[in-house]
C-alpha cells in the first residue's frame, strides 16, 4: 500500500496586469521547515539525520521519490518540503497511518471537534483494559484507552479523521512512556487525555 503525497509549497492563483491567470507557488526552504516536523521516538527514525540528508541531496535534480520504508514518514517530509512527488509505503498499517496524518496537506478535523470528541470519551473495560493489564499504562489509562476506541468507531464522520485521532493518541501514548520503558509498569504522571490535549 502506498500514499502519494502532494508537493508541500501551496500554490495560489491571482491575476496579472493584463486580466490572465497566474499560477503563484509559494516556496519556504526546505531546511527551515525540518525543524517544525513531528518530533517521534519510533526506533530508526531519520527525523535527527534530516539536516545531513538534506545537505548531501539538496543539489540533486529529481521530481519524485519513493520513499519505500517509509517508517514515521520524516524522510517523504523532507522531500515533500523540497516540493518532491513523494510515493510512501511502509509494511505496518500504523506507520501508514501517521504517513497519512503527517502528509496531508489540511488537518481535517477543526480543533473545536478534536476537543469536543475528547471530551466525548468514557472510560469503559474494553480489549486493552483485559489484555495490557499492568504492561505499559495504569488501569484507568487502559479504560480510557478503550473508551477512546469506541468513541472513535461510533460516529462515522469522526471515523474520517482517524488519522489524525490516532496519530494524536500515538504520539501522547509515546509523550507518556520515557523512551526504553515500555517493559516497566505503573509510571505516574499526567494522564493520557491530558498529554493529547
Ligand atoms: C528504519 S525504519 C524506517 C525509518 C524511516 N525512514 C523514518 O524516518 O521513520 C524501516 C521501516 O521499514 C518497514 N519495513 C520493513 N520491511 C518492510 C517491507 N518488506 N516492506 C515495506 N516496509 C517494510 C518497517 O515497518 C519500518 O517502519
Amino acid at each position: 500500500m502506498s500514499k502519494r503525497a502532494s508537493r508541500a509549497n501551496q500554490i495560489t492563483s491571482a491575476h496579472g496586469k493584463n486580466g490572465e491567470l497566474l499560477m503563484l507557488r509559494s516556496i519556504q526552504p526546505a531546511s527551515s521547515l525540518i525543524s517544525r516536523f513531528p518530533s517521534t521516538r519510533y526506533y530508526g527514525s531519520k527525523r535527527k539525520l534530516l539536516p545531513w540528508i538534506f545537505e548531501n541531496i539538496k543539489t540533486l535534480e529529481f521530481d519524485s521519490v519513493l520513499d519505500g520504508f517509509g517508517g514515521t514518514a520524516s524522510v517523504s517530509l523532507l522531500f515533500k518540503a523540497m516540493n518532491k512527488d513523494v510515493t510512501y509505503a511502509d509494511a505496518f498499517e500504523f506507520n501508514r497511518v501517521v504517513a497519512r496524518a503527517v502528509l496531508r496537506n489540511e488537518i481535517s478535523i477543526p480543533e473545536r471537534e478534536f476537543v469536543d470528541f475528547l471530551d466525548s470519551v468514557r472510560a469503559q473495560d474494553g480489549l486493552i483494559s483485559r489484555e495490557f493489564e499492568g504492561i505499559f499504562y495504569e488501569s484507568s489509562e487502559n479504560s480510557w484507552l478503550d473508551g477512546f476506541l469506541t468513541q472513535l468507531f461510533s460516529s462515522r464522520q469522526i471515523l474520517e479523521c482517524s488519522d489524525e485521532l490516532f496519530y494524536a493518541l500515538f504520539q501522547a501514548c509515546l509523550k507518556k512512556r520515557p523512551f526504553n520503558s515500555f517493559h516497566r509498569t505503573k509510571r505516574s504522571g499526567q494522564t493520557l487525555n491530558r498529554e493529547i490535549s
